[in-house]
């Protein structure tokens, strides 16, 4: 293969990997399929300006039909699954956008469906790759650190002011039934990935659904989190959602029994790592912006984070190892998505510890094969009129 044929299905947040397609020394974009018709046009734009032949669909029946290897998945958070089983039944590799799967059944079907296809799967987590977590995995990997004891993941993104330009209105818009523990792998994912430890079971909490939100559509609570347990006795905090903060917090902190790393909470970009000596309680502290390994991604979206995916998911399809090292595969991708759901279940039943399965094994998975459980939260009696709020303010592209 001399380059790999990309198609994006979803073009909002998909514009990103439009571009990075057009411009990958190894890729080309020959489709883009989504159904709101001025994307489309921003697409035929696009690839006139570049010299580029792109087929463009409205309608995914149609864009599965185009010729081409690899598919990345930019639509509905809460659908990428069934899309993704759909790609590689037809022989195509995946990325996937957050998030991996809705369901538990989903889970187990996506885990099976890669496994019979033999193709790439992909998870585009891109906040494993800032310069600052992709450096706390290589240290922890190293042994830095010692061995996990205590790790928290943040993803503090108060979304109010552009919940219009996000949700367009729309009643239904995954954005405004979702729960408040769903969105969960910016904030665990790179603690799984740096340790990468398998998380064993899970207790949600919420807060309560804040007026400001419920102004704008959703009734879910309005930050969540997950309490994990690691396989080796590890606890991780991941907090998530629109508390009131800006700019937001991103923020990673790893704690081993030999020393801890931190992100820092203001000075996106920066590592701050303890090292002890020979001493207990005597070591030191230095505090650095570490280098990213591949400085094409300087300036790329994401704190970088975007570069990365995109490059792995091209350069894992041509055989390249440590492409493959460096990503995140499908059971990885499960177990960083399965804890929000199950953190949702917990949170319904009384905060009670939920048990994560190891999808890795066969044996765990026919438990979880019918678990269809699909966590929605209603908005059925927000009047209309909110609804139509929003819209003329995405319309006129004014903030929330
Ligand atoms: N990793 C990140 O940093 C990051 C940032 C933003 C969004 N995202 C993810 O990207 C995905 C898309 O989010 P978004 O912000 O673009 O908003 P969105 O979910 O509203 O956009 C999805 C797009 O897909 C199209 N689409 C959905 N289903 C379709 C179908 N059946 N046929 C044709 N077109 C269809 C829609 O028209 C829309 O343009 C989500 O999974 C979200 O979680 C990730």
């Amino acid at each position: 293969m001399s380059k790999v044929k990309i198609g994006v299905f979803g073009g909002y947040r998909g514009m990103t990997m439009i571009r990075q397609a057009i411009d990958h020394p190894d890729a080309s974009l020959v489709a883009v399929c989504d159904k709101y018709e001025p994307l489309l046009e921003q697409c035929r734009s696009l690839a006139s300006e570049h010299g580029v032949k792109v087929e463009l669909f409205a309608d995914f029946d149609d864009f599965i039909q185009c010729d081409m290897d690899a598919v990345v998945l930019a639509n509905y958070a809460n659908e990428h699954a069934p899309y993704a089983i759909r790609c590689l039944e037809s022989g195509r590799h995946v990325m996937s956008e957050v998030l991996t799967c809705a369901t538990l059944k989903e889970a187990v079907e996506l885990v099976e469906a890669v496994e019979r296809s033999g193709k790439v799967y992909q998870y585009a987590e891109n906040y494993c790759y800032f310069n600052t977590t992709f450096e706390m995995r290589q240290r922890y990997q190293r042994g830095d650190i010692g061995e996990l004891m205590h790790a928290e993941g943040e993803y503090i993104h108060d979304c109010s002011s552009i919940w219009p330009q996000i949700t367009y209105g729309e009643r239904e818009h995954w954005r405004n039934t979702m729960y408040s523990t769903f969105y969960c792998t910016h904030s665990l994912g790179p603690i799984l990935f740096a340790s990468g430890l398998r998380p064993v079971s899970v207790v949600g909490f919420e807060t309560r659904n804040m007026p400001f939100m419920r102004e704008l559509g959703t009734k879910a609570g309005t930050a969540g989190m997950e309490i994990v347990m690691l396989e080796n006795g590890a606890m991780v905090k991941s907090i998530h959602g629109g508390l009131k903060r800006e700019p937001g917090s991103i923020n990673y902190q790893m704690y081993g029994s030999k020393g801890s790393m931190e992100t820092d909470r203001w000075e996106f970009g920066n590592l701050h790592v303890y090292l002890e000596g020979d001493r207990n309680c005597v070591g030191e502290h230095v505090r650095y912006v570490p280098e990213f390994t591949i400085k094409d991604a300087e300036g790329a979206g994401h704190g970088g984070g975007d570069f990365f995916t995109t490059h792995y998911f091209v350069r894992q399809i041509l055989g390249d190892d440590d492409a493959r090292k460096n990503s995140i595969d499908v059971y990885q991708a499960v177990d960083m998505c399965m804890p929000g759901i199950l953190a949702y279940r917990s949170i319904l039943n009384g905060n009670a510890p939920q048990v994560v399965p190891n999808l890795r094994l066969k044996e765990e998975r026919d438990k979880y094969r019918n678990d269809d459980i699909r966590y929605l939260v209603s908005n059925e009696d927000i009047p209309n009129s909110v609804f139509e709020m929003v819209r003329q303010k995405w319309i006129k592209g004014e903030p929330g």
